[in-house]
């Protein structure tokens, strides 16, 4: 049995249980599936990776505190569709009390929840699960005088399996490390392999290829790959367009290791050589990611983050002449708005943008503390839209942002993605000098 679910047994208590289920497959057209990918909150608690599998965990029950209901094994389906753990893997490798065919689980539903105060589902995700608990909800009602009653408090598991998720494990944190490595590397590759003349979709494949190739599972969300002035639509993912001699191209990509995710984005230019313009404003990013990097510790808040990535961006786009007037005021009215329009940071776990709240309390908004073992990204970014007749010409159609993955410490942080280069310097002299390419290869091979 997984830590975390011992842990989530004690937070709910003997008199409650729990009903968790995994996800499904999802048609992706006619008779073909998407790739399979587990439920993140299922998976957290009980790491089984089959689809139409349910959990239910008692943890006063002292005999089958942990019971898997997981599809049976069968022959002839698993000669088609792939292996299965059945109800003997279920128990032998995810440490099931006891496991059962998915098929009895209405049947056992009432055996399972009768007598307990509390029951533990979050409505609202699987409707045929949603019914099948109302259902046995109602009918329980008009039966209280022969059995014991159902569950009277109904919670949503969301906020405990939230906050548990939001806390790396040090084994989480390995996974993290590695999933963060990976997609570092591959930023590296593509940043070594751009050419004018090439197409982002291309760009995409050398990414994806070394995600696969390193044993990630594949891309943790769309892989955004934009050149030129697709750079400025936040979540491209046509990934389509030829890439021009003088451009810039903006690649977000993360993997997924073992189910966790990592988040990047570099931007840089096509031909290995920035402009004077796109120096200007890749600047500004920068020296604001940087000290929005610093602000990811113990005690900032989240608040205090992103209010220091807006103060340095509206200061930096006055600079460059995007905007004109006093910061206070500029700040007030949201004027950045304009070239600056999504968050500095998520969290960032098994989900790219993972649970866990923002704020502890509903009056103080986004007044959370960093704590030691939170992931976040740092990801400001200046968007100049290609017809946007206020800014200053030369910025038209720019769009860079900048994005690491940051563990939260004890001490200060550590940046998971540091590995592939952002200094505009640094990223010139690997894109240009062979030698250079060579050493960061080097480095990629010795796993260093
Ligand atoms: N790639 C999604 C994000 O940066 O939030
Ligand atoms: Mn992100
Ligand atoms: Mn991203």
């Amino acid at each position: 049995m997984k830590n975390q679910l011992k842990e989530f047994m004690k937070s709910i208590g003997n008199d409650s249980v729990a009903v968790i289920p995994a996800a499904h497959e999802k048609t992706r057209s006619y008779d073909t599936e998407y790739r399979f990918r587990q439920d993140s909150d299922f998976y957290y608690l009980t790491g089984f990776p089959e689809p139409d599998a349910i959990a239910v965990i008692s943890p006063g029950n002292k005999k089958a505190p942990y019971i898997l209901f997981v599809r049976p094994r069968d022959p002839e389906m698993e000669i088609w569709n792939g292996r299965r753990e059945g109800v003997e893997g279920a128990v032998k490798n995810y440490g099931a009390s006891k496991a059962y065919p998915i098929e009895k689980f209405e049947e056992m539903l009432p055996k399972l929840l009768n007598g307990k105060e509390k029951l533990y589902y979050r409505f609202g995700v699987d409707d045929k699960l949603d019914k099948i608990i109302l259902q046995y909800l109602s009918v329980q009602r008009f039966r209280r005088l022969k059995t014991p009653y159902p569950p009277h408090t109904i919670i949503d598991p969301t906020l405990i399996i939230g906050e548990m998720r939001l806390h790396k494990t040090p084994e989480e944190i390995e996974l993290m490390k590695k999933s963060a490595e990976i997609a570092a590397e591959a930023h590296i590759i593509a940043m070594k392999s751009v050419k004018p003349g090439m197409t982002e979709a291309q760009v995409e494949a050398i990414i994806e290829h070394h995600f696969r190739m390193r044993g990630a599972s594949g891309p943790a969300y769309n892989s955004i790959v934009g050149s030129g002035a697709n750079a400025t639509i936040l979540h491209y993912v046509e990934n389509n367009a030829v890439l021009k001699d003088g451009d810039l191209i903006l690649i977000d990509a993360g993997c997924e290791y073992k189910g966790y995710a990592s988040d990047i984005t570099r931007t840089f230019p096509i031909n290995g050589r920035f402009t004077k313009a796109q120096r200007e404003i890749y600047d500004v990013v920068l020296e604001t990611q940087l000290e929005c990097i610093k602000a990811t510790r113990k005690g900032v808040t989240v608040k205090e983050r992103q209010d220091l990535s807006i103060e340095l961006l509206t200061e930096g786009m006055k600079k460059l002449g995007l905007l004109k007037g006093s910061t206070k005021k500029l700040i007030k009215e949201k004027a950045y708005m304009r070239y600056y329009m999504h968050g500095v940071g998520h969290y960032l776990g098994l989900d790219v943008h993972d649970a866990g709240r923002y704020f502890l309390d509903q009056q103080t908004r986004f007044s959370r503390p960093f704590e030691p073992g939170m992931v976040l990204t740092v990801e400001p970014g200046i968007y100049i839209q290609p017809d946007d007749k206020e800014a200053p010409a030369k910025y038209r159609g720019i769009g860079v942002r900048i994005e690491d993955d940051v563990l939260v410490t004890e001490e200060g942080n550590v940046i998971l993605t540091s590995k592939v280069p952002k200094d505009p310097e640094e990223i010139e002299e690997l894109m240009n000098s062979p030698k250079k390419a060579e050493e960061f290869m080097e480095l990629i091979a010795s796993g260093r």
